[in-house]
């Protein structure tokens, strides 16, 4: 008989090509991101956070504004799909919710934490997760779903239910019970970043500095972290990883240019 000849194709499984993303890819092999957020007075919250993914490499970023106003910023993003929260295919896609979400976010917020594949929770989700954690009305359960808190001082304070300086105080244990918790990874945001997660030893980054102390950039951080989650990333990992290619940016910005969150999303790679 004839036997059939093997002819090398690249796979999946095949090496990966310069930019680091393998041959045999397409947009599907690199997650979906959806944003959720950009509620009045912060539209530009939730643009930041989708412009991070896109430039971090999410295989496609779905665009969910709580507020028409969004559309205004947009324009500059003909890459970014446009779906009603409600809309969204949650169980396939890394969610990142908060960024800029107001009080808004609280129409979606226990559909998302109950569906999401992977999760990411920044800012107003996390003020809300605070006020029905007090009430025990909302639970994160999210059983081995890859989930991830991303609160600066003041939003850790309100989720441990203490003042800020006793958050900064001990910030690894600030960062540890926190994780304890909600049972999931947290990035306690701030010069030091703390990544702790439940039965892991927690990563102080070393990365960043100053410049990234002005409006926009925790946002940025929560699209850059969706988009390694949408990649398939474990939380962890995930949480690590962006903070500190977060950071990298920062410490490596040209010394003549300005530095914005704008800026600080353009510039990150896949
Ligand atoms: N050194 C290193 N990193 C820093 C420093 C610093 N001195 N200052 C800030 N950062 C980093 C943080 O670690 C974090 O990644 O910049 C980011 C700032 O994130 P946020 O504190 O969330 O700030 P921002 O994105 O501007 O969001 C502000 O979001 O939390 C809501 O409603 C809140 O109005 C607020 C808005
Ligand atoms: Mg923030």
């Amino acid at each position: 008989g004839i036997e059939a000849s093997v002819v090398p194709i690249a796979t999946l499984g095949g090496p990966p090509t310069r930019t680091g993303r393998l041959h045999a890819s397409h947009k599907g092999s690199y997650g979906d991101v959806a944003v959720v957020g950009g509620a009045p007075g912060m539209p530009g919250a939730a643009v930041l956070a989708a412009q991070a993914a896109l430039h971090a490499g999410a295989g496609r970023v779905y665009f969910a504004p709580l507020d028409a106003d969004a559309s205004r910023l947009v324009a500059g993003l003909p890459e970014l799909m446009w779906r009603g929260p409600r809309l969204l295919p949650l169980q396939d896609l890394t969610i990142a919710c908060g960024c800029g979400g107001g009080e808004a976010i609280g129409e979606v917020l226990e559909t998302v934490v109950r569906e999401a594949r992977a999760l990411v929770l920044d800012a107003d989700a996390l003020n809300l997760l605070a006020q029905r954690a007090d009430g025990r009305e909302l639970v994160l359960a999210r059983g081995e779903r890859p989930t991830v808190l991303t609160p600066h001082p003041l939003e850790a304070a309100r989720l441990l239910g203490v003042a800020t300086t006793e958050v900064q105080a001990d910030r690894l244990r600030s960062a540890r019970q926190l994780a304890g918790q909600f049972g999931c990874t947290v990035v306690l945001k701030g010069s030091g970043t703390v990544v702790a997660a439940p039965g892991r030893t927690p990563c102080i980054n070393p990365t960043g500095n100053a410049r990234l102390a002005t409006g926009g950039t925790g946002d940025v951080l929560a699209g850059l972290l969706a988009a390694r989650l949408a990649q398939g990333m474990p939380a962890f990992d995930a949480a690590c990883a962006a903070v500190h290619e977060h950071g990298a940016v920062a410490d490596q910005w040209p010394a003549h240019e300005s530095f914005t969150a704008g800026g600080l999303a353009r510039r990150l790679r896949a």
